[in-house]
């Protein structure tokens, strides 16, 4: 992303800040039934990996206010939150103190993020965030580099927007502001408005073939699903043991 497509996304993210809290208080976007099923497949990670304290990348952190809890069962040597919008990361690292581990917040693009760091990661998180990274072809850049930059063994789970396999952009974009129109129905008028061309400009959900097929060729097991709430799913990758 150049850094104007970066200063203008951090600009729409820090904005809309207040209707993102609006739609995690009335979970329309299926927090609350995703994350203890994440929480699971972390704690199960760390048991795998003999209880060792795992270093934990958050890609698109945003205020932190699930990950902040989920991650409390798992063991963790680090935390490091990465999102555009440095207003938010403010609200995320207050939340965070409870994980009581070394915490590092990075206001900047994850794509870039994921390319100039020169750490490792045991485990990746990342939730609906990918889906704003396009075309497919850079989103497969971005598997390759989160590839290099995670240890032998390590996972990487992803919560996002998903398209049903063979649907275009166009028809899930229908189907998702027909949703939104009736279920989210705390918005009205101009901020309804608002939230509908949010989706509609930023929004680049891909199926799930696709997504697997890019990473499988950057060297990531297939993705296994761990859940699906309609449009939105959670896909495990990992990365194989040397
Ligand atoms: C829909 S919110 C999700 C926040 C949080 N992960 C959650 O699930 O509640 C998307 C977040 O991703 C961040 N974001 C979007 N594109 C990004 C990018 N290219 N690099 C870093 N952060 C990005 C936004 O600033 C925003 O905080």
């Amino acid at each position: 992303m150049n850094q104007d497509n970066i200063d203008q996304m951090s600009r729409i993210f820090k904005a809309s800040w207040d209707i993102y809290e609006t739609i995690l208080a009335h979970d329309y976007m299926a927090h609350k039934r995703i994350f203890p099923i994440v929480e699971r497949a972390c704690v199960d990670f760390s048991v795998q990996s003999g209880n060792h304290p795992v270093s934990v990348w958050e890609l698109g952190c945003g205020s932190a206010h699930y990950s902040s809890q989920m991650l409390r069962s798992s063991p963790l040597a680090s935390y490091t939150g990465i999102d555009l919008a440095p207003n938010v990361l403010e609200v995320a690292r207050e939340k965070l103190k409870v994980l009581g581990c070394p915490i590092t917040l990075l206001a900047m693009d994850l794509f870039d993020a994921v390319q100039t760091t020169g750490q490792e990661a045991d485990l990746v998180f990342s939730s609906y965030a990918l889906h704003h990274i396009h075309p497919v072809a850079r989103k497969a850049e971005f598997f390759k580099s989160l590839f290099n930059k995670v240890r032998p063994g390590g996972i990487f789970v992803l919560v996002d927007l998903f398209r049903d396999d063979g649907q275009s952009r166009e028809e899930f974009l229908a189907g998702y502001e027909q949703m939104i129109r009736t279920q989210w129905t705390s918005f009205q008028g101009a901020v309804l408005e608002e939230v509908v061309s949010h989706c509609r400009t930023h929004d680049f959900p891909e199926d799930p073939t696709e997504l697997n097929r890019v990473a499988v060729r950057a060297g990531w097991s297939n993705g296994s699903e761990l859940c699906r709430f309609g449009f939105h799913r959670v896909f495990l990758f990992s990365k194989p043991r040397l």
